[in-house]
């Protein structure tokens, strides 16, 4: 993982009541304990304030964000919304967004800078379908989707990229650890394009059925600096052990 520093996040997508928040304080006090990793949970909106308190050092972040500081945009969430919260960090542009809600790839830029501009760090996702992955040119159209997704002022210091594979998400499949390796560097390199050397500080987290047993092999990848975990989150049984699998790649 070079010397950026591995982030280990969990979307817990549409889950997550009141009921779930034992799960975050047990992830909570091993991320504490966990001082090489940085760990961070996307909860529900309507769990952000709750969380933060029940752990209030602990990394909450949101999992979407309007364009727009505020306005009549009907159920959605602004960054000074989520900032009230406690959270500090949101993701932008998940695959399930991009379908269910057909955001564009401006649009996901114009997130992560509203994001930006309200001081919330961001995960950018970005990946393939299937049909993609079987015609052969992955690495060319997520390269190309991750520039149009970039805003301008993208820095390291709170922007990290998720390469998600679509086929990949909430199935149990996982491209081959060579598929994995050979994406992150093609990232890298489309990063190295748009912001120079900060490239090479900028996180790009896998994720995509990512478990406690294969995290090992896909964070011990070059150019792999976390994992963005999905199901594997909900639980501390299930997601302390991709913790300590970053702790130890
Ligand atoms: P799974 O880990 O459940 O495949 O989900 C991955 C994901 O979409 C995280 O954002």
């Amino acid at each position: 993982m070079a010397d950026r520093r591995p982030l280990i996040a969990g979307n817990w997508k549409m889950n997550g009541l009141k009921a779930n928040l034992g799960e975050i304080t047990a992830i909570a006090a091993e991320a504490a304990a966990s001082p090489a990793v940085d760990v961070a949970l996307f909860i529900p909106a309507t769990l952000i304030a709750p969380a933060v308190a029940a752990a209030p050092d602990f990394f909450i972040g949101g999992q979407d964000v309007h364009e727009n500081a505020s306005g009549a945009h009907t159920g959605c969430i602004s960054a000074a919304m989520l900032v009230e919260a406690g959270a500090k960090g949101v993701i932008v542009g998940h695959s399930e967004r991009r379908t269910d809600q057909h955001e564009t790839d401006a649009t996901v830029a114009a997130k992560a800078s509203r994001a930006k501009t309200e001081g919330l760090s961001v995960i950018l996702c970005v990946g393939e379908s299937l049909e993609v992955r079987d015609a052969g040119n992955a690495e060319e159209v997520v390269s190309a989707q991750l520039l149009a997704s970039l805003p301008q002022e993208a820095s390291s210091d709170w922007l990290s990229i998720a390469y998600e594979p679509i086929w990949a998400i909430g199935t149990g499949r996982v491209p081959t650890i060579e598929a994995i390796s050979e994406m992150h560097s093609a990232l890298r390199a489309a990063l190295r394009k748009m912001i120079g050397g900060d490239a090479d500080k900028m996180r790009i987290l896998y994720g995509g059925s990512v478990s406690g047993d294969n995290a090992r092999d896909i964070l011990s990848v070059a150019d792999v600096d976390g994992g963005l975990v999905g199901g594997a989150s909900l639980t501390a049984a299930k997601f302390v052990p991709i913790i300590e699998a970053a702790r130890n790649a």
